[in-house]
């Protein structure tokens, strides 16, 4: 199954995404994710990427279009994947048509995590991340055990440059602006699957196996 996963930053795109990987044998395929590997090695596309995502604005579409072609082009025909965080806006959902359609390959749903704003935000504040695997915590629902240290690899657990309050709140308006667009875009396709992303992480996993006949 081929799924894009797809909602407000701090959501709970990533938190899913592992689930889903783990349950169902997907490849997670994280813009956001694949942008931080790329500053983190200091690569020409990284250097590109950085002052966008450290202001909470979109990298251009070139730019995440070409990456994500890539991506797709490395998977086996056969696997199935999650798109978390791409696309996000109407230009990168008429690429993403083409390159489908170019890899004879489609996409079975959109689901969309409906989360309110004020949880949005203290999500986003008390997130910390692994620098060293990339494990997710929160300060208040999901601590690492001993402050600053990841429970998994013992690497260094920190804030993401923009998960300050006020790069927060300029991906949030981004959000609304470029991305919210595209649930009319989906719902005209059959495709939009709009799921509560309110309470605990495994009931969520729970509603969007059950939107999806997973269960
Ligand atoms: P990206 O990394 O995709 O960030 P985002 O969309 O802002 O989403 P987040 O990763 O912040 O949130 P999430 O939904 O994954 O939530 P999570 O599971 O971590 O993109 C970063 C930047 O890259 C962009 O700003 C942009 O610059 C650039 N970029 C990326 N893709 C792009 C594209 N296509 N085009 C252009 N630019 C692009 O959860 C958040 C927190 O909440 C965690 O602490 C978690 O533990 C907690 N949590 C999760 N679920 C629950 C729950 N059910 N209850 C309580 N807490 C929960
Ligand atoms: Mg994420
Ligand atoms: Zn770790």
């Amino acid at each position: 199954m081929n799924l894009l996963l797809f909602g407000p930053p701090g959501a709970g795109k990533g938190t899913q995404s592992q689930f889903l990987v783990e349950r169902h044998k997907m490849r997670h395929l994280s813009t956001g994710d694949l942008f931080r590997a790329a500053v983190k090695v200091g690569t020409p596309l990284g250097q590109e990427a950085q002052g966008y995502m450290d202001r909470g604005e979109l990298v251009p579409d070139r730019v995440v279009i070409g990456m994500v072609r890539e991506e797709l082009l490395q998977l086996p025909q056969e696997q199935g994947f999650i798109l978390d965080g791409f696309p996000r806006t109407v230009a990168q959902a008429e690429a993403l048509d083409q390159l489908l359609a170019e890899l004879k390959k489609g996409i079975e749903a959109c689901v969309f995590l409906q989360v309110p704003h004020g949880d949005l935000v203290s999500r986003l504040a008390g997130r910390r991340v692994c620098t060293g695997c990339g494990a997710v915590y929160h300060v208040a629902s999901k601590p690492s055990a001993k402050e600053g240290v990841c429970d998994l690899c013992g690497g260094e657990v920190v804030q993401r440059p923009d998960d300050k309050e006020e790069v927060i709140s300029t991906r949030l308006a981004t959000y609304e602006k470029s991305t919210q667009p595209l649930k009319e875009f989906y719902a005209a396709r059959n495709l939009l699957a709009e799921v509560d992303g309110l309470g605990d992480a495994e009931e969520v996993l729970k509603r969007i196996e059950s939107s999806l006949k997973l269960a």
